[in-house]
């Protein structure tokens, strides 16, 4: 295996879920996102301070992460190559959403879960900032979704990204269980 201190890019643990960041009415893709707690129930989105949708971050007090399937790549390049600052995503990218209940973000039509988050903590760590969020409504597709609340993997192909634009999915026939001793 090669070493090197020369660590520029670190990205070898794609892919990973694009989540769908919401607030106000603006959305943009996001790779660097993560459960940090269970209970209470915290999320954590990772946000350049160069996006419009930091600046909404700070203002309002929450934000939405919707999930969508990976037939939604072309829209994750769209909103993840745009800025609210300049577009109105949803009008031009024609997305339909309602607004969340407890937040004020949109709860994309096409997600098979989302997370209503409330603000709960911010910390600058580099050239991000990690918002954590505790989830205060959760919304999800019944159909999709098995006894114990987890994704069907025959009924949703998850957006995963890659990196530099690859966009993939799982094999359902690909899952094994191995139980833990
Ligand atoms: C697949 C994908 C994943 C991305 N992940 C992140 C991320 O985790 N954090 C981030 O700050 N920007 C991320 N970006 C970049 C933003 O989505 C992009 O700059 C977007 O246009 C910002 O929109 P806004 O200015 O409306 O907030 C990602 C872009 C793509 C296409």
């Amino acid at each position: 295996m090669k070493k090197t201190s020369n660590i520029g890019k670190y990205y070898y643990c794609f892919p990973q879920t694009v989540a769908m960041i919401g607030v106000q009415t603006n959305i943009m893709p996001a790779a660097w996102h993560t459960p940090i707690s269970a209970e209470p129930p915290l999320y954590g989105i990772l946000i350049s301070p160069k996006r419009y949708t930091y600046e909404l971050l700070i203002k309002e007090n929450g934000f939405t992460v919707c999930f969508v399937d990976v037939s939604h790549a072309q829209l994750s390049a769209q909103t993840g190559s745009t800025s609210g600052r300049t577009v109105d995503k949803t009008k031009a990218f024609n997305i339909t959403y309602t607004q969340a209940e407890r937040v004020n973000g949109p709860i994309l039509q096409d997600s098979y879960a989302a997370y209503e988050c409330e603000k709960f903590d911010v910390k600058e760590y580099g050239d991000h900032f990690l918002f954590v969020g505790k989830i205060v409504l959760l919304h999800f597709q019944e159909n999709v979704v098995n006894e114990n609340r987890l994704t069907n993997e025959k009924k949703i192909a998850p957006m995963l990204y890659f990196g530099k634009d690859r966009y993939i999915t799982t094999d359902p026939s690909s899952l094994a269980i191995h139980k833990r001793s």
